[in-house]
């Protein structure tokens, strides 16, 4: 036994020592400075060293192989923001998959200033150390780039396939400021907006995907957006979006968004950025959100949806906890169309629990006539979107003051489905006086708590 461990640690010096070690592949090609280590196993066998069956090497969550048993992958780094790394970056992409892993190291720069389609993905593991900065040619990635009809959305590039795991202590760089100054004044909602932003995550037709420990820094526009996707995992991330430039803010910097996923799971992650924290969209079922901070955002939304005519939403099974959100537009809330041309579908199965807000502007709401769609057209056009089996347990803290002393605001279109829906231990205090006030309007059953129509609260 003693002999044999020797012997394999000799090996694995060998490999890790030889930093171009030789591929099985014949036909390659290896760019300036990159290099590929062998996994362990992979430089057992080629020194005819198979392990004697008694180990069986450690798996992860997806049964793939773990970090160590990797075949490792290295680029060149920029050397400077307009030293683009983009084919070295895809070679190292393709390399590594089926079972590598890519590493991009500490204290090092990745420009990538070219579109990349990394939809044909299965088992990569991609370790982010340094930073992955995408440049801010305006006009090139305007011309080049993915485009998703969904709120006429854009992206750098686009992530696909089974069982991918993007990892490390290093920063995904979005490179935001060019763009927010650019858009300085504009809105994304205008029918005429022109100026499309990337976003700068997203995955389309994923299953399996993990994201853990990144920085994603200053995205353009959304910083994450998953569609069509099953089984996406975020832990420890932290996502900022911060201008530099008063005059131009960050806009739609959004933490999270998505559409049509089923699975998906935010643990332990910060969102420091002007628009919403976390609002899956259309069609998102199987949520589960823990210990998630959010600062000076518009909140942790479900929604908006039904907002297309004809067209069927959903979101159902969600529950979010121990969640902290500071000097924020919202907390908690549901958002569902209403109005003539709209679409329908159902919000349900929904749980808040352990809520803490601070200095936040309407910490509870639930809105069934949504886009400001006043009470008139509300009650002409109800919302066709059911919202049932929803509950608010434990939300305490402090409202900014906004609202007056209202904390809490349900408002369903009349003659709609709304309910099963519970509040529970609500202690939210606002600077403008006590006792607090609930808003309570066309839910059908009792909230569990006492509430006034919106008429007599005073707002
Ligand atoms: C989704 O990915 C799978 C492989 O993971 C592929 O077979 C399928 O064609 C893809 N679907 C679309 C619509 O791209
Ligand atoms: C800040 O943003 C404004 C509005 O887009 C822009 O006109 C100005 O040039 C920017 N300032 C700097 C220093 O980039
Ligand atoms: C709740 O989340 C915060 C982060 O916002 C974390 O520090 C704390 O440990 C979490 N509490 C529990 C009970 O997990
Ligand atoms: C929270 O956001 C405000 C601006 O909205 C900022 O001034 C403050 O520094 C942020 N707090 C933390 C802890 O990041
Ligand atoms: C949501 O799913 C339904 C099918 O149940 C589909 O008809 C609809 O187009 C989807 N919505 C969106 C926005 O993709
Ligand atoms: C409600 O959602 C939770 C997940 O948050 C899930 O565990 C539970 O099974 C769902 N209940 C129903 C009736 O679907
Ligand atoms: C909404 O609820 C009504 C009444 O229960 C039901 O008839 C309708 O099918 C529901 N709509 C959807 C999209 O689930
Ligand atoms: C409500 O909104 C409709 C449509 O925008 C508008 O025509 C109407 O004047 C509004 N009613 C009130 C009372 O504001
Ligand atoms: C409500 O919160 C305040 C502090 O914000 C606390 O002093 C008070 O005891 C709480 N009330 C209940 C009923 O928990």
């Amino acid at each position: 036994m003693k002999s044999l461990a020797f012997l394999l640690s000799v090996a694995v010096s060998l490999a890790s020592a030889s930093a171009f070690a030789i591929d099985h592949d014949a036909s390659d090609y290896i760019p300036a400075g990159a290099s590929i280590t062998l996994s362990r196993a992979e430089t057992l066998s080629s020194l005819s060293l198979r392990g004697n069956g008694h180990s069986k090497p450690k798996k992860d969550n997806w049964g793939n192989a773990v970090e160590q048993d990797r075949k490792k992958i290295t680029i060149r780094a920029s050397k400077n923001d307009r030293d683009d790394i983009s084919d070295d970056f895809l070679w190292a992409i393709k390399k590594a998959n089926h079972g590598g892993l890519v590493h991009l190291q500490k204290g090092k720069k990745y420009v990538i200033g070219k579109k990349l389609d990394l939809s044909f993905l299965k088992d990569v593991y991609v370790k982010i150390d340094g930073e992955l900065k995408f440049t801010n040619d305006i006009k090139y990635w305007q011309a080049n780039n993915f485009y998703y009809p969904f709120q006429k959305s854009i992206t750098f590039w686009v992530w696909g396939g089974k069982d991918i795991k993007i990892y490390g202590s290093g920063v995904l760089n979005g490179n935001g400021q060019a763009w927010w100054d650019g858009f300085s004044g504009a809105e994304i909602l205008d029918p005429n907006n022109k100026y499309y932003r990337p976003i700068l995550f997203l995955t389309d037709n994923a299953t399996n995907v993990e994201v853990n420990g990144l920085h994603m820094k200053d995205s353009p526009c959304w910083t994450n957006f998953f569609v069509r996707s099953n089984n996406v995992v975020f832990d420890d991330v932290y996502i900022s979006a911060v201008s530099t430039n008063v005059s131009s803010l960050p806009k739609n910097t959004d933490g999270f968004d998505s559409l049509n996923v089923n699975g998906l799971t935010v643990l332990n992650t910060r969102v420091n950025v002007g628009d919403d924290c976390f609002s899956p969209k259309p069609n998102t079922t199987n949520i589960l959100v823990r210990n998630l901070w959010c600062n000076g955002t518009h909140g942790v939304s479900m929604g908006s949806i039904g907002q297309y005519p004809g067209v069927k939403d959903f979101i159902s099974n969600a529950l979010l906890e121990n969640i902290t959100l500071l000097n924020g537009e919202n907390g908690a809330r549901l958002k569902a169309w209403a109005g003539p041309n709209v679409g329908y579908g159902y919000i349900s199965n929904i749980t808040y629990r352990d809520i803490h807000v601070e200095n936040t502007d309407h910490p509870i709401v639930l809105d069934q006539c949504y886009f400001n769609v006043n009470d008139t057209t509300c009650a002409q056009y109800p919302s066709k979107v059911n919202i049932t089996d929803v509950k608010f347990l434990n939300v305490h803290g402090t409202s900014s003051g906004k609202q007056g002393r209202v904390v809490a605001d349900l408002t369903c279109s009349p003659g709609a489905t709304c309910n099963g829906i519970h509040l529970e231990n609500i202690n939210i205090s606002s600077p403008k006086g006590s006792p607090p006030q609930v808003v309570c309007e066309n839910i059908k059953g009792d909230i569990g708590i006492p509430c006034i129509p919106a008429a007599e609260a005073d707002d």
